[in-house]
């Protein structure tokens, strides 16, 4: 079979870790996977995997399947946001603290908006590897595999650089412990107070280009007051749960962090809390598929317009038999050209079938093109469009929109054009640092969530 058809067998964890029972069934396809060069390096690194401890507790994993199911009830919403692809070199501590920070910064702005809990979950310690459209990039004549990830491969265009090496999927790990452990000081060692999250957005509102979020601001500053005035236990608001996500796409990777819960007997892919199937990935045969549907995890599963409503039904029975809430999430990423047409069918389609799904939108993925300076963007305009379409078309069908998904940095850079600060295609040569897609930057990101907390209050 070529690179992306591979044949991957089932059970097909190279390690004797007690799991490899359980991963039995047919050989299934594994699209996107490295064609890693040495299978003993491939079995070392497996081997090390296996042997280390997980990242994340079966138990927190229930508890964000909880969460998520408040969220498809409308008593939660969910915000998943983070890099598209992490990288070693940019697992520092400033950036993660700043990532952190926008998106508690963004939390506190949509609770306000929509009332209810706000459930945070990072695209983050994890998410190193990507699913590439060609396995080959070819510049001035030479062709050289496709940079997959820091997991896979270097993105230095060499030979040296672009061989997958399966040991990166231990750096991975390291990367991810270390990412992980730093959001739970974080968020558990006061960094995360309402109070501080509130001060640093009154910075964002002063610039006069928010002058817009000036009402909501005051309202927040309001409601804060009150809230000291009734007496408030902030002692309780100094923390705050924070979840860590990214896409299942490596299995190499994922299978060896798959464990069985001592206490339930179920199996957990303890690299992430939540684990989600990509768009390329989700086909209903395919070993991705078959691997979220073996896991407890609550998980994820991309859908485009290229989505048919019997993709719908039969990936829920695969994934979700019993309809259990907060298990399956559908990440809608249509386009906002598209998503008025596109998601009714898809709703209807799921709604027929009995779904107890949380519908969240990613308003990044449909909405790439290159601009005319060549940079691969997207328009700030076009990523709020989307999530309009997103609230119109689920309040029409009284659906539950239950969260966004973004592509987002803390830092600031220039990627996506447009927002209140108006990049413009001759700004993105500035900062553009994304090795993957373009993502929104701070201000963006805030931005946006002044918006989407408009919409969420706007009932
Ligand atoms: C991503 O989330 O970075 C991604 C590749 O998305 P999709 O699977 O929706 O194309
Ligand atoms: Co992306």
């Amino acid at each position: 079979m070529g690179r992306q058809g591979r044949a991957y067998p089932c059970p097909v964890t190279t390690t004797a870790t007690p799991m490899s029972q359980l991963l039995d069934g047919p050989a299934r396809p594994a699209a996107q996977q490295p064609w890693w060069p040495e299978a003993e390096a491939l079995d070392r690194a497996a081997q090390t995997l296996a042997s280390f401890p997980p990242i994340v507790f079966a138990g927190e994993c229930d508890v964000l399947r909880d969460r998520l199911a408040e969220a498809a009830a409308g008593r939660a919403f969910v915000l998943q946001a983070g890099d598209c692809a992490e990288t070693f070199a940019a697992a520092t501590a400033d950036n993660i603290r700043d990532r952190v920070k926008t998106i508690l910064q963004m939390a506190a702005v949509l609770t306000y908006g929509a009332s209810v809990p706000i459930v945070k979950v990072g695209r983050m310690a994890g998410q190193y590897a990507k699913p590439r459209s060609s396995d080959t990039e070819t510049r001035e004549g030479v062709t050289l595999p496709a940079y997959r990830g820091d997991m896979v491969n270097d993105f230095e265009f060499t030979g040296d650089a672009r061989r997958p090496d399966p040991h990166r999927m231990v750096r991975a790990y390291h990367a991810s412990t270390a990412t992980l452990n730093l959001v739970r000081a974080f968020t558990m060692g006061g960094f995360a107070d309402l109070r501080h999250v509130h001060d640093w957005n009154r910075g964002f509102v002063t610039s006069p280009a928010n002058s817009a979020y000036e009402r909501l601001a005051r309202d927040i500053d309001k409601a804060m007051r009150f809230m000291i005035a009734c007496g408030a236990d902030f002692e309780k608001m100094k923390t705050t749960e924070f979840f860590a996500a990214h896409e299942a796409l490596i299995l190499d990777y994922e299978r060896p962090l798959t464990r069985i819960d001592s206490r339930s007997g179920r199996l957990y892919d303890t690299s992430g809390h939540f684990v989600w199937v990509g768009e390329r990935t989700r086909d209903l045969d395919g070993a991705h598929i078959d691997f979220i549907a073996r896991v407890h995890n609550p998980v994820g599963v991309k859908l485009s317009t290229r989505t048919t409503p019997d993709y719908v039904e039969k990936v829920m029975d695969l994934v979700d038999p019993d309809r259990t809430p907060g298990r399956l999430t559908f990440i809608t990423r249509m386009g906002a050209r598209q998503i008025r047409d596109a998601l009714p069918p898809i709703i209807e389609a799921a709604n027929a079938a009995g779904a107890a799904v949380t519908w969240i939108c990613d308003p990044m993925h449909g909405n790439t093109f290159e601009s005319a300076s060549g940079y691969k963007t997207r328009d700030f305009a076009d990523i709020v469009e989307e999530v309009h379409g997103f609230f119109d078309v689920h309040r029409a069908l009284g659906t539950v929109p239950g969260g966004i998904h973004v592509e987002l940095t803390g830092n600031d850079v220039t990627e996506c054009i447009g927002g209140a600060e108006k990049i413009l295609d001759a700004d993105l040569t500035k900062r553009y640092e994304s090795v993957c897609d373009p993502r929104l930057n701070h201000r963006q990101g805030l931005e946006l969530a002044f918006l989407v907390a408009e919409m969420l209050g706007g009932e």
